[in-house]
């Protein structure tokens, strides 16, 4: 008897440590290639993607017409690691009839935990407070040492309000804020529910004393935050990004965090990231700077990883993903 192999379909995983129970579930259906460096490169992607009918792949990882093309007609499907897609040209997927999956709602409590976190941490003084007690500046307590404006009676503002937004503002609602602003492109329900307001860009860096951007990256957002609305913002307003770096003109916030225009910042996301060591954001006691871990928690990331893999499989089924980015 003759034994026929059927070669399988096989996905590239542009990442190392991905759950394990994800990887099982391509497994049963792919020969899976897992990448086993940490910073997973350019070079080692460019190597292993040749012949692959699917990418697993993170932010970091930017998928172009160069990578699609290196890939071969075996591509079919990208699977994104993230809700974020601008790693990804989507014109060129669509050139080549490619479908894209990402991994929204698993991760909205963890990434809104994690701005409320941030935020409380950044105007509160948390590591800076830290920092004191660490080495030593314990001492010498007056009744303003280690003081920061809280949240109780402010204005909090959220750039974008989708599902992250609109769960943070659900959040900081119980702390007693006075008011609650967004821009959106349409009024949402659930946010004028909890009284918030609608208003444009302007008005919102205007009047908020907090000022939350959880807005998706593209064209029309990229430095979303620039030097004019900076220059707009109170003198002690608080800005928190948990979306990406680009939304903020990095240069003009550091020029206004450095001549103490603004209260601080509060940054799960910057340009680049890895941030350098040399980034003038390091010295700053007024920066809160956390390495982009706004869905870090063991559960979402686990259940991003399955929803990554079962995005990937329903495309070999020939069925709806279970979210799929339309594009
Ligand atoms: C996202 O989901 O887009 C995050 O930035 C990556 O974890």
């Amino acid at each position: 008897s003759s034994v026929i192999t059927m070669s399988r379909p096989k996905v590239l995983v542009a990442m190392k440590l991905v759950p394990e129970i994800a990887i099982d579930l391509l497994r049963k259906r792919f020969d899976v290639e897992v990448c086993d460096s940490i910073q997973v490169t350019r070079a080692e992607i460019m190597k292993k993607v040749p012949g692959k009918f699917a990418i697993f792949c993170s932010p970091w990882n930017k998928i172009d017409e160069e990578l699609i093309k290196t890939a071969g007609p075996s591509l079919k499907v990208v699977g994104t690691f993230s809700v974020g897609y601008d790693h990804v040209d989507l014109n060129a997927l669509k050139k080549y009839g490619i479908r894209l999956g990402n991994t929204p709602d698993v991760l909205t409590e963890a990434v809104a935990e994690t701005t409320v976190g941030l935020l409380i941490a950044t105007t509160r003084r948390f590591f800076e407070a830290n920092h004191a007690v660490k080495t030593g500046g314990w001492k010498d307590v007056t009744p303003v040492w280690m003081c920061g404006r809280g949240i109780k009676n402010s204005v909090v503002g959220i750039v974008g309000c989708g599902n992250i937004g609109t769960s943070t503002a659900k959040k900081l609602k119980t702390f007693e804020i006075s008011q609650l602003l967004y821009t959106s492109r349409t009024e949402k329900p659930a946010v004028k529910a909890l009284g918030g307001k609608l208003v444009a860009i302007d008005e919102l860096v205007e009047q908020s004393d907090f000022i939350i951007l959880s807005i998706a990256l593209n064209k029309d957002t990229k430095f979303i935050i620039n030097k004019e609305r900076i220059a707009k913002m109170k003198s002690h307003a608080v800005l928190v990004n948990i979306g990406r770096g680009e939304l903020i003109d990095q240069d003009a916030l550091i020029e206004a965090l450095q001549e103490k225009r603004i209260g601080g910042a509060g940054l799960d996301v910057m340009t680049p990231e890895p941030l350098p060591l040399d980034s003038p954001l390091m010295k700053m006691d007024n920066v809160v700077l956390l390495p982009h871990i706004g869905s870090a928690s063991i559960e979402t990331r686990t259940e991003m990883a399955i929803l990554t893999a079962k995005n990937i499989i329903a495309v070999l089924d020939n069925t709806a993903m279970p979210k799929e980015v339309q594009f």
